[in-house]
């Protein structure tokens, strides 16, 4: 029985991707940047086996000390990109599997877990095929996962996914390594609880926000000026456009239909607390995902003082913190 073991990181977005073009292809409607999280991460050993009807999934979640064995939804999602994988390659897999899965946060609050996860099952599912892909088709074979965000999770350290307008030609390539610059992402856990509405169905409603085309209008400016601030080191210009960008979006997520609220009364507590912070002369910024838990991006050296402000808040129950890291990985 052959074992592949694969590790892959959760990436942040600075710059959001919301809305897809096109659902089958998972073609997003603007170009979006994101970090690779150092302690956000997703372990995928999996098992060949012989017999190809053996399809089995076991789950170590965060915290957890023994794997469960998945009785539906995440296996199915499975099996659904192992079928993608196959229409990938040409042909069908002539293997069975056991996968095992640890996730080093908790999944479905807004850290991105599919996105770790389906990165490291795209690559591992390549090698269990007998093959090999460059970083572009690799991060192709992720987005196509359904977790779209996933291809950016593949290249190391600053990604950069472009739209494209094709299958081939959307993917996500390193904007710079983990060591160009010491940003740091304290994910402030304010609740362990899952989403209720996985981000796939929040996608396809997107365009009926009637503040999406201006999204998509004031998008542009946003990646021109944050790829400038980020090549400058520009602080403090590259902080205001991330809290842009995740303001924008989630006014899109509250006005679509049905709106999606993913903040909790305690999010937004947070919000303000990060204002009163940078009044106080600490600069750091917030940018929420898809769900209530929220990141706090701010520069290595500013790092214990927020971890000291916001550990003493009543809404944090946890603090993760991230540096930038490489990407997708056979260990
Ligand atoms: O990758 P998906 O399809 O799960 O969508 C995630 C979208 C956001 O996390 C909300 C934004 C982003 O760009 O990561």
């Amino acid at each position: 029985m052959k074992k592949i073991k694969v590790k892959s990181p959760a990436n942040i977005a600075f710059i959001k991707y919301w809305g897809q073009k096109d659902k089958k292809l998972i073609l997003p409607y603007n170009d979006s940047f994101s970090m690779n999280l150092s302690n956000c991460y997703t372990i995928v050993e999996l098992n060949i086996h012989e017999d190809k009807f053996v399809q089995e999934l076991y789950i170590k979640d965060y915290q957890q000390k023994e794997y469960v064995k998945d009785k539906g939804e995440a296996l199915v999602k499975v099996k659904k990109f192992l079928k993608t994988t196959e229409r990938f390659f040409g042909r069908k897999a002539d293997f069975g599997f056991k996968i095992y899965s640890q996730n080093s946060f908790p999944k479905k609050a807004g850290i991105a877990s599919s996105a770790s996860f389906f990165s490291a099952l795209a690559l591992a599912l390549t090698l269990a095929f007998g093959e090999k892909l460059s970083q572009k088709n690799l991060s192709i074979l992720a987005r196509l996962s359904g977790s779209g965000s996933a291809c950016r999770s593949v290249p190391d350290g600053f990604s950069w996914w472009r739209r494209g307008e094709s299958s081939f030609t959307s993917y996500a390539f390193s904007l710079a390594p983990p060591s160009f610059w010491d940003l740091n992402d304290l994910v402030l856990i304010l609740s362990k609880q899952e989403k209720k509405v996985p981000s796939v169905e929040g996608h396809l409603n997107a365009p009926t926000s009637p503040f999406f085309k201006l999204r998509l209008i004031d998008i542009k400016r946003r990646l021109r000026l944050i790829k400038k601030a980020f090549l400058n080191k520009d602080f403090s210009l590259f902080g205001l456009l991330v809290e842009e960008d995740c303001l924008s979006m989630h006014m899109v997520m509250m006005t679509q239909k049905p709106p999606l609220f993913y903040w909790s009364s305690q999010t937004f507590e947070i919000i303000k607390k990060t204002v009163t912070l940078r009044k106080r002369g600490v600069e750091a910024y917030y940018t929420i995902d898809a769900g209530e838990n929220v990141h706090i991006i701010c520069q290595r050296k500013d790092k214990e003082k927020v971890y000291d402000y916001f550990i003493n808040q009543p809404e944090v129950l946890e603090i993760i913190t991230n540096e930038p890291t490489i990407g997708t990985r056979v260990i």
